[in-house]
């Protein structure tokens, strides 16, 4: 797990990610900051689209811009969201975690205001999950 203080400053970054959301048809916004185990933050927010399938999470945008930079290795991602509950990651996005990351990565999740924040790793949020150890 990370300290306290990670912990806000990734949230504070996940919020700001936020405000880039493009979420017209939900009205659901999502912003996530990633960090590596380089100590460099990653941030991310939902794109939605009229034919809804191309939409990406908020999560995978993190993601997809990290692996890009030739970044593999993770430590812990933020995520919040504009409802009352924590915004969990949907069950795609938990898939791409365990394509890159340890059961330890952190999972931070927060409500719109901050007012409810949950701490889980990988292993508790997805156990028994299908990953690349599968294919060796
Ligand atoms: N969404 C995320 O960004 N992350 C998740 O893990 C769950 C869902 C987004 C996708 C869509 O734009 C909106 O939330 C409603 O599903």
């Amino acid at each position: 797990m990370i300290d306290l203080e990670k912990q806000n400053e990734l949230l504070k970054l996940a919020a700001e990610a936020r405000d880039r959301s493009y979420s017209p048809y939900s009205h659901y916004a999502v912003g996530a900051a990633l960090l590596t185990k380089d100590g460099v933050v990653y941030q991310g927010c939902n794109i939605e689209n009229a034919s809804y399938t191309p939409t990406v999470c908020a999560e995978r945008s993190a993601f997809f811009k990290a692996i890009f930079d030739g970044v593999r290795e993770f430590t812990a991602i933020a995520v919040i969201g504009s409802g009352e509950s924590p915004a969990y990651p949907c069950g795609v996005c938990r898939q791409v975690m365990a394509e890159f990351c340890d059961g330890d990565f952190a999972v931070i999740t927060s409500n719109c205001d901050g007012s409810c924040v949950i701490a889980e790793t990988l292993d508790q949020i997805m156990p028994h999950r299908f990953g690349p150890k599968d294919l060796l």
